[in-house]
This record gives structure tokens, C-alpha cells and sequence, in this order.
């Protein structure tokens, strides 16, 4: 397939020029004849979620198109849904290069990319220009220096930006590439950021009579105590689904291997077991309550049953993606299909 020819020449390159020379060539090609080289047709396999009825259980996950430049064109592969962001109220740069590692012998990628983005605005020019009804999660975040005890006031801020383009918002508190950002996930700082949040939507449900649900982006590293802690929250906020999980700090299973030890998020194939294992256990402290988005580490169709068995109703991919291109997609989906 062309993914494995493009595969060959962009792994040659530094990974991040490849990101880059990828995304703007799904820019340029979407909507063009050019994307017969990676749309594909997957049968239909609608979920319930949300409210929302996705076409299928298999989104992208966020990170990949932090603008939301390629949008029509991951539609075109197949995604059932794509989460673009994490965006922040303005723009900025991230953190200094190099900052995103292949570790090839591990299918597993090392990123301290520090929510490089154009800004919210730049988004929703994005969000209005695009041509697909694909739905898009946009995940949002805060500057980076805006201080951790203000953090809330740029989620507000892109909430409000984004409402009326959205199919969900997803607020990530777990990024380990922005100083404290953790730290929003625990305690009053949990309660009162999600409270405020939901404050928000309903404020904005009246402006624009539409519903758009409310999504927690939790990390991996989190104790048992944290993860009944963050349940608890949820439930008591009325919080309308958890994604499971962002990256992890762990090294386990990249030790010794070339850029085991930069600094920054682990994720794809050493980070599966951990993340399913977070969504197991939010499994059994939500008892149903929420729905959980399953992400990290999922590379196959038993992957994704895998998540999916331990509670998920959706999964996202990322890192698989970037190793094997569209064909993961429909792979999972023909997996998925023979479950169902
Ligand atoms: C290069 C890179 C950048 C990412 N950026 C974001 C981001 O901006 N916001 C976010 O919520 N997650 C981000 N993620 C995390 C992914 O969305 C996903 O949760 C994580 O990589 C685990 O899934 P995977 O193992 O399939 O890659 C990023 C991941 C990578 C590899």
C-alpha cells in the first residue's frame, strides 16, 4: 500500500519535519482526487455515545492535528471521529527541538511537544473551512504560562470559542509536557475546574440551543485512590465521558533503547497494559455512570477489544497510526464486527 512507500521515506526523516510534511500534504490533498491514495471504506458500525452517534468506534486521537488542519482527510481514511487540539487561548511555540522521538524496536513514540499551536482562533477558521460532518472532539488546554491557579480561565476561554463548532469538548489535565498541568487532576482543583466547566456548558447550551458533552482527559500514572477520586468527581459533576488515557512517565519497556530516556510522554505499544488497566479500574468505580474513550498503546483489533472489554465504548489511536497508517482503521473495525 502507498502508506508503506511514504512510511519508508518520511522514517528516514527527523519525526518531526515528517509530521509536519504529512499533515500539510492531507491539507493539500483532501477533497482532491489525490485522496484515493488513503481514503478508505469501512462499512458502517454505528455506537451510541454521548448522545452522539458515531459511524464507528475508531477515532483519532488528539495531538495529531492540534489545528485541525487535515480534518476532511482523516475522514476520508475512515475515522469514525477525530479529536483535533490540544489548543490553547493563544498561541505558542512549545517546547525547544528536538522534541518528538521515534523508538522503532518498541512501536512507541517519546513527545515533550508542550501544546505547540496556532491558538484557538486559528482553530475555529479551521473548524467553520472544513467540508466533512465527520464529528470532532476539540481538546483544549492552557498556556503554558499562564499559572496552574488560573488554569481554568483558559479552559473557559477556548469553551467558549469552540462551543458552537464542536461535537464534544475534551479538557486535558493530563499532559506531563506543561508544568503543574497534573496537578488539576486531583482534589478541589478537580472539583472546582469541572464544576465551573459544566457551569459553562449549560450557559452556552441556551445561547446556541445545542448540547455539546463535556469529556476528562485523565492520565496512566495515577494510584487506585486517584482514579476512584477522579470517578467520584465525575460522577458528581455530571461529567459526560473520560478518555483514558494521555501519555505516560513511565519508561517501562523502552529501557536501553535509543531515546528511551529523553524527557517528555511515552505512548504506543509499551504504554497498552497500564492504560487498559486505568480503564478497567475507571470501569469499576463509574459502574456505568460515564462512558469511557479508550486510548493508549492500541495497535491491533485485540487491542482495541481489549479496551473495549474492559469497559471502553470508543478508542482512539495515535501512535499505531503514525507505524501503520489507515489500514489500522479497518483492521480494528473488521475485529470489532466479528465481536458484534
Ligand atoms: C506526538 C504526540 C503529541 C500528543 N499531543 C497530545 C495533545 O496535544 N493533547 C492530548 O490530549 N494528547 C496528546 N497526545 C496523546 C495521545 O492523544 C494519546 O493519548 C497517547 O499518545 C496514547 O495513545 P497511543 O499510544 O495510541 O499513541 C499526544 C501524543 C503524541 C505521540
Amino acid at each position: 500500500m502507498i502508506y508503506n512507500l511514504a512510511k519508508k521515506f518520511m522514517f528516514n526523516m527527523d519525526a518531526e519535519k515528517a509530521h509536519d510534511l504529512a499533515l500539510s500534504s492531507l491539507k493539500k490533498t483532501a477533497n482532491s482526487p489525490f485522496s484515493c491514495f488513503y481514503r478508505q471504506n469501512v462499512k458502517s458500525t454505528p455506537v451510541e455515545v454521548m448522545g452522539l452517534t458515531f459511524p464507528n468506534p475508531v477515532g483519532l486521537a488528539a495531538g495529531l492535528d492540534k489545528n485541525g488542519e487535515a480534518i476532511d482527510a482523516f475522514a476520508a481514511m475512515g475515522f469514525g471521529f477525530v479529536e483535533v487540539g490540544t489548543v490553547t487561548p493563544r498561541p505558542q511555540p512549545g517546547n525547544d527541538k528536538p522534541r518528538l522521538f521515534r523508538l522503532e524496536d518498541a512501536e512507541a513514540i517519546i513527545n515533550r511537544m508542550g501544546f505547540n499551536n496556532h491558538g484557538v482562533d486559528y482553530l475555529v477558521k479551521n473548524l467553520m473551512a472544513k467540508k466533512s460532518n465527520i464529528i470532532v472532539g476539540v481538546n483544549i488546554g492552557k498556556n503554558k504560562d499562564t499559572p496552574v491557579e488560573n488554569g481554568k480561565d483558559d479552559y473557559l476561554i477556548c469553551m467558549e470559542k469552540v462551543y458552537p463548532y464542536a461535537s464534544y469538548i475534551t479538557v486535558n489535565i493530563s499532559s506531563p509536557n506543561t508544568p503543574d498541568l497534573r496537578s488539576l487532576q486531583f482534589g478541589e482543583l478537580l472539583d472546582d475546574l469541572l464544576l465551573s466547566l459544566k457551569e459553562k456548558q449549560s450557559e452556552l447550551e441556551s445561547k446556541y440551543i445545542k448540547y455539546v458533552p463535556l469529556a476528562l482527559k485523565i492520565a496512566p500514572d495515577l494510584n487506585d485512590q486517584e482514579i476512584n477520586q477522579i470517578a467520584q468527581s465525575l460522577i458528581n459533576n455530571k461529567f459526560d465521558a473520560v478518555i483514558a488515557t494521555n501519555t505516560t512517565l513511565s519508561r517501562k519497556g523502552v529501557e536501553g533503547l535509543q531515546h528511551g530516556n529523553e524527557a517528555g510522554g511515552l505512548s504506543g505499544k509499551p504504554l497498552t497494559d497500564d492504560s487498559t488497566l486505568v480503564v478497567a479500574k475507571l470501569s469499576t468505580a463509574l459502574n456505568g455512570a460515564i462512558p469511557i474513550i479508550g486510548v493508549g498503546g492500541i495497535s491491533s483489533g485485540h487491542d482495541a477489544m481489549a479496551k473495549i472489554n474492559a469497559g471502553a465504548s470508543l478508542v482512539q489511536i495515535y501512535s499505531a497510526f503514525i507505524y501503520q497508517g489507515p489500514e489500522l482503521i479497518a483492521d480494528i473495525l473488521e475485529k470489532y464486527r466479528s465481536k458484534y
